[in-house]
């Protein structure tokens, strides 16, 4: 069967109910995601053992999230990411692998950095206040990646947010070089247009000399060729690459392979936790191609897994969205 394998951050996801009161004490700004240092995150962890109310620990990570979408939805997956030979990262290597995703690096001995995290305040209004610390999966380069890994026809999917750094970028370059010799489609999502603005030519050189499916919301597409007006901005990226997606939130996702350009219909909701509807529509999305659907039967189920996991709290899938799929005549 075809497998899906992943590049990307290995962050644990510290889910730490608090209240309102709890959150002004620790200087935590509501409703964000900020990036914070270790010593900040030490401070964070260690307010959390004091706390009346346990946290969970959730493996996380934008490409990690959308694996397990995947492989709930029945193909084979596997994850390449840095954690450290500590608690969080020995849990998750354990957690991915009990989850059905292939943890294909051991944690790291001798690591001077930690695993990365995120602790994710939820107060009782359900918002989230994410606090993220990364660590050593930001250290993901070449050596990380074993080009055997790749077989006839596997997928490959990439999180622009590793690409900041170059040791990111060869992990990357190397990662769709095996998988092209092995006959495979390799992939990324933007993840965010701060990150694009920041590495911009690399990022266009990437896309148009490497990429086979590219991800990315109105937003990150913008930024990607500087332009103001989307259509434009997707213009560009079709000359570029041979399969352009485009997510507009409650909007229709747009998705142009050669010259075919078809849309995929969302219907508006109003979610319950936003956090991975791109993950997990990149998950529907990413099944329907490796399965050889239509494109617009692979937009589709796109939509409905990222449907599915803002209806409620947590960013991996909790109903069974196979089921879901069914329903709608797709599977
Ligand atoms: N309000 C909504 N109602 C229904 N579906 C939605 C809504 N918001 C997002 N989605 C679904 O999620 C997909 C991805 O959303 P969006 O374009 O916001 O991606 P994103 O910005 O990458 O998301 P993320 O915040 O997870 O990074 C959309 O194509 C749509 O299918
Ligand atoms: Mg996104």
């Amino acid at each position: 069967m075809t497998r899906v394998i992943g590049i990307g951050n290995a962050i644990m996801d510290v889910i730490a109910p608090t209240t309102d009161a709890e959150l002004d004490r620790l200087g935590i700004h509501k409703g964000i995601m900020q990036l914070i240092d270790r010593e900040r995150s030490e401070y964070l962890m260690a307010a959390r053992e004091t706390s009346e109310q346990r946290s969970r620990l959730v493996p996380g990570g934008s490409v990690a999230n959308t694996l397990a979408g995947i492989g709930r939805l029945g193909l084979p997956t596997g994850f390449i990411g840095r954690v450290a030979d500590d608690d969080l990262g020995r849990a998750y290597a354990r957690e991915m692998a009990a989850d059905g995703t292939d943890f294909v690096n051991p944690p790291v001995t001798g690591s001077p950095l930690p695993t990365s995290r995120s602790i994710i305040h939820v107060t009782p209004d359900g918002e989230r206040s994410m606090n993220t610390y990364l660590g050593v999966s930001a250290e993901l380069g070449e050596g990380d990646v074993d080009p055997a890994l790749f077989g006839k026809g596997t997928w490959l999917f990439l999180e622009g947010y590793l690409f900041d750094k170059p040791d990111g970028k060869a992990a990357f370059l190397k990662a769709a070089q095996a998988c092209h010799a092995a006959g495979g489609q390799a992939g990324i999502a933007l993840s965010d247009p701060f990150c694009v603005d920041r590495h911009r030519d690399d990022f266009r050189r990437l896309v148009a000399g490497q990429m086979d499916y590219v991800i990315g919301n109105i937003h990150e597409w913008q930024s990607l060729y500087q332009v103001e007006n989307l259509d434009a901005a997707l213009a560009q990226a079709a000359a570029d690459c041979g399969t352009v997606i485009c997510t507009r939130s409650g909007q229709d996702a747009i998705l142009i392979r050669g010259a075919e350009r078809v849309t995929a219909p969302v219907r508006r909701v109003t979610p319950v936790d936003a956090t991975g509807a791109g993950d997990q529509f990149a998950a529907g999305l990413i099944h329907g191609l490796a399965t050889a659907r239509p494109l617009a039967v692979a937009g589709r189920m796109g939509c409905i897994a990222a449907a599915e996991v803002i209806g409620h709290m947590g960013a991996r899938p909790e109903a069974d969205v196979m089921a879901l799929f069914k329903a709608e005549g797709l599977a």
